[in-house]
């Protein structure tokens, strides 16, 4: 312990004396409050510490405004929903929040990333709390991210790596129980990659925190929603906007044979709007660069987004 207190102080001052600005402390929001985010207390008995019994979202900010604010409202509704939660606020009072912590943060570019869990009773107990009692934990945070709509990696493209999909099967619920797709995340790095597609029964289903596509000719070809996937809100601005740019759409399941033999591959998600593919399971896609169809997908959804955030 000692140990860990020197070494900590020491990084905190090292980190102060750099530059001529002290580091930047984050606002963020708990249960409440806007605090400091090093004073910002969770309790050890929180559901979503215990028990990953919790869902959150990710929206982007670009511009210092909010992309699709509106979707992922409803997303967390419905999670919310399907897992017997309350919302803990109105959706005006959440909008109202993102703003701020945007705002008081000074983000032109990043995420704001939203948890909910079902809130601590003061002990582990794997039967649910009584609502009435225990009310649900809140947490926003933003990310600040420059650069991030003209980022190297998108420029670059992802190279893929395939992996069994062995998550619960309620993928359609953004719950944060995430270590199996970190594991994902991790054995792609492992092997000189950026990321992982799960399989299931021979298919694709989605990335590890994205939806996947590829593309023949002009169609553009993706697994259609159930609960197998994660129903990505990119997902359904992307399609949409393939089909007004006379793009063909069609939601099917894929193998990653089929995919290595694609013209194009890409993923949609918040945090990396549209990436191109570069390479699945060591083949190259194309000439090895992004392909067209991603790169204008990726341009189109940049910026009809922008022109409807808030
Ligand atoms: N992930 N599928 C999974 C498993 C995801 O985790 C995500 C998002 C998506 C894409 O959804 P959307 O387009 O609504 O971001 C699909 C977020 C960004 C994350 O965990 O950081």
């Amino acid at each position: 312990i000692r140990h860990f207190i020197l070494t900590n102080t020491a990084f905190t001052r090292r980190n102060q004396s750099f530059g001529d600005k002290p580091t930047m402390t984050r606002t963020v929001f708990v249960n409440g409050a806007y605090v400091p985010e090093n004073e910002a207390k969770i309790s050890i008995f929180d559901r979503g510490f215990l028990m990953a019994d919790g869902v959150y979202e990710v929206t982007s900010v670009l511009q210092g405004k909010l992309i699709d604010f509106e979707g992922h409202a409803v997303r967390l509704e419905r999670s919310l929903n399907e897992l017997d939660m309350g919302m803990p606020c109105t959706i005006d009072e959440l909008l109202e929040i993102h703003r701020e912590l945007v705002r008081v943060n000074e983000i032109d570019e990043g995420l704001v990333y939203l948890q909910i869990t079902r809130g601590s009773d003061g002990d582990r107990d794997f039967a649910f709390p009584d609502p009435e009692t225990t009310k649900p934990t809140l947490v926003l945070f933003t990310q600040s991210k420059p650069g991030m709509a003209n980022s190297a990696a998108s420029q670059k493209g992802a190279k893929i790596i395939s992996i069994e999909d062995i998550r619960w099967g309620r993928r359609d619920i953004k719950t944060v129980q995430l270590l199996y797709p970190s594991m994902g995340k991790m054995m792609a790095k492992k092997v000189g990659c950026d990321d992982a597609w799960m399989v299931e029964e021979g298919f694709v289903t989605e990335g590890t925190s994205n939806n996947a596509y590829i593309v023949k000719g002009n169609k553009i070809i993706t697994r259609g929603l159930s609960n197998d996937i994660l129903h990505g809100i990119t997902r359904a601005a992307v399609l949409r906007m393939a089909k007004e740019a006379q793009m063909e759409v069609e939601e099917r399941s894929f193998t990653i044979e089929e995919a290595k033999e694609a013209d194009e591959a890409f993923t949609t998600s918040a945090s990396a709007f549209v990436m191109p593919v570069v390479e699945i399971n060591g083949a190259t896609m194309g000439d090895g660069t992004p392909g067209p169809i991603a790169k204008r997908l990726r341009e189109i959804y940049l910026d009809e987004s922008l022109k409807k955030a808030i």
